[in-house]
């Protein structure tokens, strides 16, 4: 397949390190659309684990090209980082990871603006966000306002800079934020335009190069459909289109490039940060999903909410991205789990909801329907053959496949590369 696109069909860390990394086996370049360093990606491989923010998730298979698409948003100093940080472990991407000139930068004052507005956020309105500036990023883009990758190769960035660092100074004051450093930041900035120097690029003609000359490309969301600006629980969301569209305004790909679209769905849910979640559990069934997935955030540490598959969420994410296969994730978390519930529709005011509504009211207020199913008590972790799978496993796996209307493509049932069922993909 010339083109996947991946995604993730929920709110965020359904596992799509993991499964970038397995399909990367077979593809030429994997290529992030959107998002910053709010994503964590974790890639476990034999005892090592690593945790990838912004180098696309395809990099430790040796020869496959890493790019960071123009819809990213990227803070230099965050990416030069994780680059060392990466060589420190014996992973080079030197020549073999490409950042588009026309990626927006994140700045101190992002995050800055970030953080203030949500320490200032009222009760309820507080957001949750990873601070890393995201927001005003690409707030800063829609309103014409942002410095891009080609900026800072620009013989005018120290000015262009200077302006938008006092502009944004006065902005952090009506907020009783703290003043920033004009001087160190211009510095610091500079000196990471010339590390990056290396990497900056125009994207767009090299991947589409790449599709005419019949290579493999592997498109790797960030956070989640039901975090995208659009189609999410909005205001609860990160400010890209995490969604399939993305894909083609992130990369400069037309939507016909596109071949297939994988959707990574993990066997429950979680969310980390703030926002509705209706089918959140805070008892110990809960508690036990928390411990048992080891579900702490990959970029902030904090513990992930946790609670019942929503199939009315996978089938709105479904419909959204075209989904053509589920790459389903974490089944082995359940095991132990006596009785199962599936939600399959939201009750309101009397009325039943099977399609997600946009009411954020409505949804954090609703009552989840459930239908229930017996668990399996048994271990799946070391299971490598779908039919090797307790029946009561597979029959859980197939229903929620059946609810969402898409099939099994692949079926995860542990971190590493081993614990990977693949069956249509
Ligand atoms: P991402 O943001 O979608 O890439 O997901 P994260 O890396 O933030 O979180 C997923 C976590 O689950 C990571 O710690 C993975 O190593 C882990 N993981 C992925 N697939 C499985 C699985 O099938 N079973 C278990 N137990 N862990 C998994
Ligand atoms: P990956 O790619 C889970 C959440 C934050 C917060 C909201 C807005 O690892 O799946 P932001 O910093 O983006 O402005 O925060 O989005 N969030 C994520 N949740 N996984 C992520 O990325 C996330 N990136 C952002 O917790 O609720
Ligand atoms: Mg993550």
């Amino acid at each position: 397949m010339p083109c996947t696109l991946l995604l993730g069909a929920q709110w965020g860390d359904e596992g799509k390190g993991k499964i970038i990394d397995v399909l990367t086996e077979n593809v030429d370049m994997v290529v992030r659309y959107q998002g910053g360093n709010n994503a964590g990606h974790t890639v476990e491989i034999a005892d090592e684990r690593y945790v990838l923010h912004l180098v696309p998730s395809g990099v430790f298979r040796p020869g496959v090209m890493c790019i960071i698409g123009n819809g990213v948003v990227v803070d230099p100093i965050a990416l030069m980082a994780e680059i060392n940080g990466l060589a420190e472990r014996g992973i080079d991407v030197k020549g073999r990871l490409l950042l588009s000139d026309r990626a927006h930068a994140v700045f101190p004052y992002h995050r800055a603006l970030d953080a203030g507005r949500e320490k200032n956020a009222e009760a309820g309105s507080k957001i949750g966000t990873t601070r890393r500036g995201i927001g005003p990023t690409y707030g800063d883009k829609i309103a014409r306002t942002g410095l891009r990758m080609c900026d800072l190769l620009d013989p005018d960035f120290r000015d262009r800079l200077l302006a938008r660092l006092e502009e944004n100074n006065q902005i952090l004051a009506t907020l009783g934020e703290e003043q920033l450093d004009v001087d160190s930041i211009i510095a610091q900035y500079l000196d990471s335009a010339k590390s990056l120097k290396e990497y900056i690029v125009d994207t767009i003609p090299v991947l589409n190069k790449a599709m005419t000359d019949g290579k493999s490309l592997l498109l790797e969301g960030a956070q989640g459909t039901m975090l995208d600006i659009d189609f999410g629980t909005y205001p609860f969301v990160t400010s890209s289109n995490a969604s399939a569209g993305g894909g083609c305004t992130g990369t400069g790909l037309p939507p016909k490039a596109i071949s297939r679209v994988v959707g990574v769905i993990k066997a429950y849910t979680t969310r980390v940060g703030e926002g509705p979640f209706p089918t959140e559990l805070t008892d110990e069934i809960g508690a036990h999903l928390g411990k048992e997935g080891r579900e702490f955030g990959a970029t902030t540490g904090r513990p992930r909410r946790c609670g019942w598959f929503d199939a009315v969420v996978g089938k709105y994410s479904a419909m959204v991205n075209g989904v053509d296969f589920w790459a389903m994730t974490k089944l082995d978390v359940l095991d132990a789990i006596k009785t199962l519930k599936i939600c399959v529709g939201y009750k309101h005011n009397g009325h039943t909801y099977d399609a997600f509504p946009a009411d954020v009211g409505v949804l954090q207020q609703c009552e989840p329907v459930y239908e229930e199913m017996p668990g399996w008590d048994t271990s799946t972790k070391t299971v490598t053959q779908f039919d090797e799978l307790p029946p009561n496993a597979k029959a859980y796996v197939a229903r929620l496949c059946e609810l969402t209307g898409v099939p099994l493509g692949i079926l995860s049932v542990g971190p590493g590369r081993e614990n990977t069922l693949r069956l249509k993909l």
